[in-house]
């Protein structure tokens, strides 16, 4: 087995077993009865943390591959993006069930009324028709529509971000952390298409200019 398959395959084993422990310290603290006062938020705040962190992670892949040049780790940004929306659906599941208890319209209601919900409430929204097209039948199907479908997860982040900024009653450095982190992100992804735009340009410059040299 080549060195670089070999080190994928690790990383994929790292990152499914550390991607499913917060979901198995959950169960187990639900479980065993042993997540202290507030079990509810306990769960809310683990689900949401690491579906945040873990979209964070997946949009860090491809500046990871431009930077460094090592192609294979792209293998490792749709497993992290499954894990992430496994998380926002556990986290979502979490408040619609064991908090609101099911009440179809407590859940209606708070969606409609209450900010911070109604922004996470769209990034899961978002979040959705990039998971159900993440296989590689689809990829095929919508081709370049499938890139340009896929940067909503960008969209997805921020409101994520402002959500978590939102409910936070006092102490904002976290959120404005993340918010940077994933600026940065962003900022590199422009960064990216911006020289590949300059290098398009400047490579049919070439041939014309040869011809009008002629
Ligand atoms: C992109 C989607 C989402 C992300 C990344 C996300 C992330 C987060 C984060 C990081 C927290 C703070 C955890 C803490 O420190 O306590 C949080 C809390 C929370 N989220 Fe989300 N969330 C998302 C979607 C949703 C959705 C769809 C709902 C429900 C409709 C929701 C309901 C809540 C609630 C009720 C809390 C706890 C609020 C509190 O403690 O007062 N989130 N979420």
């Amino acid at each position: 087995m080549a060195a670089s398959r070999r080190i994928v395959l690790g990383l994929k084993v790292v990152l499914w077993l550390s991607a499913l422990a917060p979901a198995a310290w959950c169960a187990a603290g639900y479980f065993f009865d042993w997540l202290g006062a507030n079990p509810i938020e306990k769960l809310t705040h683990v689900t949401g943390m690491t579906a945040l962190v873990l979209l964070l992670v997946t949009l860090a892949v491809t500046p990871f591959r431009r930077v460094t040049g090592w192609n294979p780790v792209i293998q490792l940004r749709r497993p992290l993006g499954l894990f992430a929306f496994f998380y926002v659906c556990l986290h979502f599941s979490i408040w619609m069930v064991l908090d609101l208890g099911f009440r179809l319209d407590w859940v209606w209601d708070d969606i409609k009324e209450r900010p911070y919900i109604t922004v996470g409430f769209t990034g899961f929204l978002i979040l959705i028709p990039l998971a159900a097209t993440s296989t590689r039948g689809w990829i095929r199907r919508l081709g370049k529509r499938w890139t340009k479908l896929h940067r909503g997860i960008y969209l997805a982040a921020s409101l994520g971000v402002i959500h978590y900024y939102w409910l936070v009653k006092a102490d904002v450095r976290l959120p404005l952390r993340l918010g940077a982190i994933l600026a940065v992100l962003l900022a590199m992804r422009v960064a990216f298409w911006w020289s590949k735009r300059r290098e398009k340009v400047r490579r049919a410059a070439v041939p014309a200019a040869s011809a009008a040299a002629r």
